[in-house]
């Protein structure tokens, strides 16, 4: 047999690799997929099959519209909502009709480093501003505005990938009050704002909208299941025009609009809010399991914040570890993470690492970080 790979992940046998910031397979909802499936499928309905229409199904909108309102205790309007085949499309998209090659755009630093990716694909020019426990630093974002003019600034306000941190709602509010005054956009990557273990975040950046400098992105991805490619860009009406009458849509109609019809299903059912509730559940347990360990096991001079949402731990070394040279020891003894150089915008962030409690269970997680102290102690040493 050839060996034929059907899923973006690749992990060596025996390895345990918490840069994997994905779900594990356990937690993906097959079950309720099938009943969402067999219930719209049920309907007997060939436009299930049709081109869509371009903002998105209306009545998966409404359906979706109405969760977020209740989730996000804000009200979403299914006017408001542009359908997308998940976070990733949707910021390839922004990039692609509100900015230009060579535009500035500010992100965190650090910041999620496949976002990076996709700006440099665009050929942005890409300039970080600090963050602390509190999330984005306004002083110097607004220094940075002394300096450049960006066409938008991304940002991940709640439970930030990598660093756990949440925009606090006096920060949240000073950001869109600059980005009125400076005219420049907010991108911001609502991803992990449902994923809570404790408190609620602040509401979301799409409750701003009204601003008109607002794009909020949203996606099944870490809600349901990663493979649906679905997601969902919440904004204005001036926003909304430029996405909906590109060139893009007037040739292939509506993004993914039969997953969407099945995704209204598992919403309209009862299944989306049954399977959230149990990730934040299992996520939770796995975030305490992996925090304990660290503590436990890791010396003291590794320091990290509890996340109280999310996917990961953002590790801090003494100044002079450099974390790739780090993750090479620790490849060797079957373990990893992703090295903190990945999510910086200029190389830097060398003593960081990211782990993500995502993807494996209980005991897997003190078997890695059991190994991961026994690599960085005989490096400190
Ligand atoms: C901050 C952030 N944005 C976007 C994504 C990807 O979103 P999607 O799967 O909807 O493309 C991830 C996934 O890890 C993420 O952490």
């Amino acid at each position: 047999m050839p060996d034929v790979q059907i899923t973006q992940l690749n992990i060596p046998e025996g390895m345990i690799n918490f840069g994997v910031g994905q779900p594990a397979p356990s937690l993906l909802p097959l079950e309720a997929m099938r009943k969402a499936v067999a219930h719209r499928m049920g309907h007997d309905d060939p436009l299930l099959l049709a081109y869509g229409v371009e903002q998105g199904n209306g009545y998966f909108r409404i359906a979706l519209a109405e969760f977020l309102s209740e989730k996000y205790g804000t009200p979403v309007q299914p006017n408001d909502l542009f359908i997308t085949t998940g976070i990733s499309q949707g910021l390839d998209f922004v990039c692609t009709l509100f900015s230009k090659a060579g535009d500035t755009i500010f992100v965190e630093e650090p910041s999620y480093f496949l976002a990076l990716r996709i700006f440099a694909d665009h050929r942005l020019n890409v300039v970080g501003i600090p963050i602390d426990e509190e999330g984005l630093i306004i002083e110097a974002l607004e220094e940075k505005l002394l300096e450049h003019k960006p066409a938008f600034l991304y940002t991940i306000p709640a439970f930030h990938n990598p660093s756990a941190v949440t925009l606090s709602e006096s920060r949240r509010e000073r950001l869109v009050q600059l980005s009125q005054q400076h005219n420049f956009l907010i991108v911001a990557d609502e991803v992990y704002h449902l994923l809570t273990f404790a408190d609620a975040p602040p509401p979301p950046l799409g409750s701003y909208i009204g601003t008109g400098t607002v794009l909020s992105l949203g996606t099944f991805a870490k809600i349901l299941a990663p493979g649906l490619r679905l997601g969902w860009i919440q904004t204005g009406p001036t926003s909304m025009q430029r996405l909906v009458d590109s060139g893009l849509l007037e040739s292939g109609g509506g993004l993914n609009p039969f997953t969407s019809d099945m995704v209204r299903s598992a919403i309209e059912l009862g299944l989306q809010e049954e399977h959230l509730n149990y990730l934040k559940a299992s996520y939770r347990q796995r975030a305490t399991a992996l925090s304990t360990a660290l503590h436990q096991h890791l010396p003291p001079s590794v320091t990290f914040a509890e996340p109280g949402g999310g996917f990961f731990i953002w590790l801090r070394f003494p100044e002079e570890v450099d974390t790739m040279e780090l993750r090479e020891e620790a490849r060797r003894h079957n373990v990893s993470f992703e090295p903190g150089i990945s999510f910086s915008s200029h190389q830097g962030l060398r003593n960081y690492a990211r782990l993500s409690f995502a993807y494996y269970d209980l005991p897997e997680i003190e078997e890695g970080v059991q190994r991961l102290a026994d690599v960085v102690k005989k490096h400190l040493a």
